[in-house]
């Protein structure tokens, strides 16, 4: 089997219920990080990574989220009737010329590990890419092509990691590298994982960072996997399995992570791009400067 990658699963059928009021009629990826909507931000990532093909697991009230990778014929004729180039370039960019968006329903909540095996008549064969798109990471390129690369290099599955305090890997997959002191951008094989551990039962403080590149055979690991965590059908559940059949490697993210589903790790992530934009970045750093000295 090909170890080429070109199908990435994001699943956007979540509820945003962390994010309520603010998610009660617009999805959460649709939320606006400085300029653009999340979703805009992780599907860019993994165009950038390699992907062409992005599988959206989703649900009848995220319309908004197709609509916006859509063309939108009167928008586009308004725009370019009244000259407004640059703009008409922007929207007609949204989503690279290289890349398709493929819809497919998860009818019902019953975990991540459920709305990935919804992706599976999409996937077919092929080994396929997972995003979280609650994470957000700073440096959109090169995580996950990494991982790709290696994925490609090796045949291994990877999963980005990376350390989170001891106090916080109840929120995570936690994943057991046997002491390993992974290097950023580095991998290492994962001897075990587990979702969501008590403090005391974690392994390590390696929490899974919803980046995954996997092995087609966790799909049929997916069909058979009990409910987990949290009582629902957990994709961390399904790596343990893949793992006594094949290899599975921890990649160590190299950037920085935002859970933007979060709101404390939506308004960092907030400062943070709003820093970097390159029109915005230097008049907000002068005012945040100014704001800090009078304010903080
Ligand atoms: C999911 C995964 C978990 C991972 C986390 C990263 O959990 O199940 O393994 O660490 O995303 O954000 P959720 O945040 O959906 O509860």
């Amino acid at each position: 089997m090909s170890n080429t990658l070109s199908k990435v699963i994001i699943p956007v059928a979540g509820l945003g219920t962390r994010f309520l009021p603010a998610t009660k009629a617009i999805p959460k990826e649709m939320i606006t990080l400085v300029d653009e909507p999340l979703i805009q931000y992780v599907v860019r990532e993994a165009v950038n990574a390699g992907f062409t093909h992005i599988v959206l697991v989703t649900h009848s009230s995220k319309g908004a989220i197709e609509n916006h990778f859509d063309h939108n014929f009167e928008l586009e004729k308004t725009l370019a009737f009244k000259d407004k180039t640059a703009l008409l370039q922007k929207v007609e960019s949204i989503l690279p010329e290289d890349a398709d968006i493929i819809s497919v329903r998860q009818p019902q909540a019953l975990g991540l590990g459920h709305a990935i095996l919804c992706a599976a008549p999409i996937i077919g064969d092929e080994p396929f890419g997972v995003i979280l798109p609650d994470v957000i990471l700073n440096n959109e390129s090169s995580d996950l092509r990494n991982m790709v690369l290696e994925f490609e290099k090796t045949g291994k599955s990877q999963i980005m990691v990376e350390p989170v305090p001891k106090s916080e890997v109840h929120k995570y997959g936690i994943a057991d590298c046997l002491g390993a002191d992974i290097e950023p951008a580095k991998s290492s094989r994962i001897a075990a994982i587990i979702e969501k551990p008590k403090t005391e039962e974690a392994p390590s403080n390696l929490s899974v960072t919803g980046r995954y590149i996997l092995d087609n055979q966790i799909m049929n690991l997916l069909k058979v996997t009990p409910k987990g965590a949290g009582n629902e059908i957990q994709l961390t559940d399904a790596i343990a399995q893949l793992m006594e059949i094949t290899d599975v490697d921890a990649y160590r993210l190299a950037g920085q992570s935002y859970d933007c589903g979060d709101k404390l790790g939506y308004l960092q992530a907030t400062v943070e791009f709003a820093l970097n934009h390159p029109e915005l970045g230097s008049d907000f750093k002068n005012w945040l400067k100014e704001y800090s000295n009078e304010k903080l």
